[in-house]
């Protein structure tokens, strides 16, 4: 089992106060999410093992540009499946909470850069503003021509859409493994870690380079790195965090932003 804020009191709070020493000092901030900030709305994370008409898939075989040119019906159609799964989840306290320290930030005299692998729009339906590195799960374009497909599509419609241009297929607007990430979010976002005097690192494995190679960079240039997470991430990058805040985002994230306004 997970800890919980409830069964870890005292010591979950002196590490919280730390964080918030530690951000308390900086000027610049930069936030990294991953799929564990939307876990307590629900939204499975990638290393989850997938359930139901999908078990027996990995994520990753799908998010693949090479399963979209073998197979465009199948992946098109897990997307449809993962577009219905994800359309009425709701942002959860830490998501809020983030939007609240956007909105104070300068208020607190620091800004404040939040960055997110995560394809879901809870970020945005909480009220931020982020940086997709890996897409965004509700756009289209054409894998043909690279046409944007502004048309809404039924998350019911599991066949494959044809661009109006060209006759192409319209895939979701999604990085895939063997894909570059979209060129000016990575410059902002690597920006943004390299300037940072603190690093927050928020519900992500850190296996998927090159955004896993942020929290990396940030250490380099000279970056406090603290990590969210309630399985801390081991291997290399373990060796780059100085504050560990071993909760579920949702818990964590609410006191945190709490603290830092005081
Ligand atoms: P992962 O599924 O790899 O990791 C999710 C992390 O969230 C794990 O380390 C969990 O321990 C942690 N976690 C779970 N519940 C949490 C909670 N309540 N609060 C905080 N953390 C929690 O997801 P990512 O690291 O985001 O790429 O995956 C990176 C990329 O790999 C994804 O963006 C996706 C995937 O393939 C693309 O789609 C291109
Ligand atoms: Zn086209």
């Amino acid at each position: 089992m997970s800890p919980s804020l409830t069964d870890t009191d005292k010591m979950s709070s002196e590490l919280i106060s730390s964080a918030v020493q530690v951000i308390k000092a900086a000027k610049n901030i930069c936030v990294l999410t991953g799929a564990g900030i939307s876990a307590e709305s629900g939204i499975p994370t990638f290393r989850d093992k997938q359930s139901g008409l999908w078990e027996r898939f990995s994520a990753e075989e799908l998010a693949n540009v090479t399963a979209f040119e073998r197979d465009p019906a199948l992946v098109w159609s897990w997307y449809q499946w993962r577009r219905g799964e994800v359309k009425d989840k709701q942002p959860n306290p830490a998501h809020f909470a983030l939007t609240t320290w956007q909105q104070q930030a300068e208020a607190l005299e620091h800004r404040l850069c939040l960055v997110t692998q995560n394809v879901d729009d809870l970020h945005e339906q909480s009220g931020s503003e982020a940086i997709h590195l890996h897409g965004e799960l509700w756009r289209n374009h054409c894998s043909s021509c690279g046409a944007p497909y502004e048309q809404d599509i039924d998350t019911q419609i599991t066949e494959l859409v044809s661009c109006p241009k060209c006759g192409g297929h319209i895939r979701p607007s999604i990085v895939w493994f063997g894909e570059m990430l979209p060129h000016q979010a990575w410059q902002s976002a690597q920006r943004a870690a390299a300037t940072s005097d603190v690093f927050i690192s928020i519900g992500t494995s850190s296996l998927v380079y090159p955004a896993a190679g942020l929290a990396q960079l940030a250490k380099a240039k000279g970056a406090m790195v603290i990590e969210i997470n309630p399985n801390p991430t081991g291997g290399q990058s373990n060796r780059l965090i100085d504050i560990q805040l071993p909760y579920p985002a949702g818990q964590v994230l609410p006191i945190l932003v709490n603290q830092l306004a005081r």
